[in-house]
């Protein structure tokens, strides 16, 4: 088995969340909690599962809910409209039984590919390749060096998890150990990499030190300086300079075009392109960079 892989599945039979859906075999049930958890966080699906498994227990109770108390047990959950495809999906579980592929699964109303695959592995425990916001996360930075990977790359993510998913034994541990890392440990913003079971073979690891370290300088400086922040951006633009420096650093070499995306999540390849030209022409003019042709940085 991948090394990495092997450890992260060691960490979450130690770490793993006490879960209600976890270590249940009724499909029922976790098909709720997937589609409550597609829009909702764990903390607070909780005990809104709960509530709504008592008061619609099974497969065929959900099929013959009456609209009105449907849209009641889903207050807090967001896109009523799901609630109502979840009661033509039970329609069709009822008459047809629980779908045992991830085909199947798909062909239910409202069950796209997430779903889809999370019920293959969690339902039937059979492999599939599952993709959520977490799960992309860790792999991209574990795997990729992508600090912040986004659905675009999600090609990539899944021809690293067709690699390294167990093709037998518990597999569908994998998707949920990805879950609780991405969720505990590798945060979106700022991973606590220090506590992290892969730190050492994590191929983003070295950029966040540098980034951690930028910020920590960062916050030492005296308050009274006001600096610019560049549109909606959390970061004054010093952060994201040193997040530049901390690529060409890493990398030697970079693409002016190529450091959007590494340095902010939220970056947008149209409006944000006049803004990381500026930064990166401030470092020239610095002396910290050196622009050569065809856009390419390097140190100097
Ligand atoms: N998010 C979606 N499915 C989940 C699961 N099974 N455990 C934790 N978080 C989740």
């Amino acid at each position: 088995m991948d090394a990495k892989i092997q450890t992260l599945l060691a960490w979450y039979k130690k770490h793993q969340r006490d879960l209600p859906w976890r270590n249940n075999t009724d499909a029922y049930q976790i098909f709720i909690s997937e589609l409550m958890l597609q829009q909702t966080q764990v903390d607070r699906v909780i005990p809104l599962y709960q509530a709504f498994l008592n008061r619609f227990p099974t497969w065929q109770s959900l099929a013959d809910a009456p609209t009105s108390d449907l849209i009641h047990s889903w207050a807090g959950l967001g896109y009523n409209r799901r609630v109502l495809y979840a009661r033509e999906s039970a329609r069709v579980v009822v008459a047809t039984g629980v779908p045992t592929t991830e085909t199947e699964w798909r062909t239910l109303k409202g069950v796209g590919p997430y779903m889809a695959a999370a019920l293959t592995e969690f339902v039937n425990h059979r492999r599939a390749l599952v993709i959520d916001t977490n799960v992309r996360r860790v792999i991209g930075r574990l795997y990729l060096n992508l600090p912040f990977p986004r659905p675009e790359d999600d090609r990539r993510i899944l021809e690293i998890l067709e690699r390294v998913t167990p093709m037998r034994g518990a597999h569908w541990n994998l998707p949920q150990a990805l879950m609780d890392l991405g969720s505990s440990t590798c945060l979106a913003r700022t991973p606590i990499c220090d506590r992290c079971p892969l730190q050492a073979s994590c191929s983003s690891r070295m950029l966040f030190s540098e980034i951690h370290l930028a910020q920590t300088l960062a916050t030492k400086q005296p308050k009274k300086i006001r600096e610019r922040i560049h549109g909606e951006k959390p970061f004054p633009d010093r952060i994201y300079r040193g997040r530049i420096l901390a690529l060409v650093r890493k990398h030697s070499r970079m693409r002016i075009t190529a450091l959007g995306e590494l340095i902010d999540p939220t970056f947008d390849r149209i409006a944000d392109a006049d803004w990381i030209r500026a930064m990166t022409t401030r470092l020239v003019a610095d002396g910290l960079l050196i622009m050569h042709e065809h856009d390419i940085i390097t140190l100097p």
